[in-house]
């Protein structure tokens, strides 16, 4: 492969990759399919570029245009099925998150990518921001001695109005969606920071009587936190959020070594707080406490072009990983295995938190026993089109 042909599935979230990919020399943008015509119209595609609503046509007539390559930036829990349609069809996947809706199409995913040989990654951005960029460095190169602890939260509160316009109809996945479920831009930094999986989760979610009033009519879900503590495989402990609507900063990340510790996020801009014990300073940490910004350029050349993409150059970043594994065949940190984890990590704690926290243990799916216990496992809160086959509550019982 010499160049990325990509087709996006999905332009709503999909709009802001597909303006990055036509800037992009490394990939060409053979088709877009998205089922909502105002939608597909606004793109603004160039000449050239195949439109459609179907996907069955998109993979179709996209194969003969040469397209080898899918983006999934369709519904949140839908990604699955169409991730194994695409690497069936003989296309490498990058699939926005999450990877997978249920515990039963996490092991459809891991082993679809193993029938098929394809190439999949999972779209993660935020553990590409400066400062995310910037802890992991400190933490793979030892800075912070044995990592022990991080925390991460991902806070997106928005008005009435603007919950209403991000969940277009009654059964949109928005207004199903239990707040552990969004988990990747809180708990994909850590794991991307700390080199970690999780082996075990309790969750707990709470009811918010200000969201509910928010919602009333139009939105099922009535908590404000989902939160999820972790035993992660590395021997370090774990508590992050899915998506919250707590007044707090919009997102933030935190990791505490037995030697030093480091936290970023808003409040901090692109700075990193770095802190010592007193005891353990090394020489030339410039102090106890240090605020800087990272020098981009200790990422690459690449870095400083990153700094204007969205999310922080996660995006950016997102794409030059896609390039670098589907051209080049440098795997991602983000791989099928990593997508799963996380899914499923947002799954179970959604049923621990229905279980007064409850400790369940995360399958390693890259073990065909632990994933055969949860190979019927499709239980979800997410309704149909027509509001049918939700088999689980998505919020908490009220008060
Ligand atoms: N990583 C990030 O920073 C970030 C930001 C926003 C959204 N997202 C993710 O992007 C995905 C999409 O979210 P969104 O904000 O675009 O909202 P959305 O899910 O409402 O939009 C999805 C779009 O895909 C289209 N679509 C869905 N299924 C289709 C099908 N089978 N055929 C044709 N078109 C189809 C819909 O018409 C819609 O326009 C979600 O998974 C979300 O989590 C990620």
């Amino acid at each position: 492969m010499t160049k990325v042909k990509i087709g996006m599935l999905g332009a709503w979230r999909g709009n802001s990759y597909i303006d990055l990919i036509l800037k992009d020399p490394e990939i060409e943008l053979v088709a877009v399919c998205e089922k909502h015509a105002p939608t597909l119209e606004a793109t603004g595609l160039p000449d050239g570029v195949m439109k459609c609503a179907d996907f069955g046509e998109f993979l179709e007539s996209g194969a003969e245009k040469g397209m080898n390559a899918v983006f999934l930036c369709n519904y949140f829990h839908e990604h699955a099925p169409y991730a194994i349609r695409a690497m069936e069809a003989g296309m490498d996947v990058v699939s926005e998150c999450t990877s997978a809706g249920t515990m039963k199409e996490c092991v459809d995913l891991v082993r679809a990518v193993e029938r098929t040989g394809r190439k999949y990654m999972i779209a993660e951005n935020y553990p590409f921001s400066l400062s995310n960029m910037e802890m992991a460095r400190l933490c793979r190169e030892g800075r912070l001695g044995k990592i022990l602890y991080a925390e991460g939260e991902y806070n997106h509160s928005a008005s009435a109005g603007e919950l209403r316009a991000y969940s277009p109809g009654k059964y949109h996945w928005r207004a199903w969606l239990p707040r552990t479920y969004y988990v990747t831009h809180a708990m994909g930094p850590l794991m991307y920071m700390t080199d970690s999986m999780p082996r075990y989760v309790s969750g707990r979610s709470v009811y918010s009587p200000f969201v509910h009033e928010q919602v009333e009519g139009f939105r099922a879900v009535y908590d404000g936190v989902g939160m999820m503590f972790c035993e992660m495989d590395n021997g370090m402990i774990a508590r992050f959020t899915g998506c919250t609507a707590m007044a707090s900063d919009y997102s933030r990340y935190r990791v505490c070594g037995d030697i030093g510790g480091a936290e970023g996020g808003t409040g901090f801009g692109e700075n990193v707080r770095l802190y010592y014990h007193p005891f353990t300073v090394p020489d030339g940490a410039g102090g106890q406490i240090t605020v800087y910004r990272p020098d981009p350029a200790r990422f690459g050349k690449r870095a400083e072009k990153a700094l204007g993409a969205g999310h922080g150059g996660g995006d950016f970043w997102v794409l030059e990983n896609m390039k670098d594994y589907f051209l080049r065949g440098i795997a991602p940190f983000f791989d099928v295995y990593k997508g799963v984890a996380m899914s499923a990590t947002a799954i179970l704690g959604w049923r621990s938190s229905l279980r007064h926290g409850e400790n369940m243990a995360v399958p390693d799916f890259r073990v065909e026993s632990e994933r055969k216990l949860w190979e019927n496992d499709d239980l979800t809160p997410f309704p149909g089109e027509n509001g049918e086959g939700a088999t689980l509550p998505c919020t908490m019982p009220l008060p």
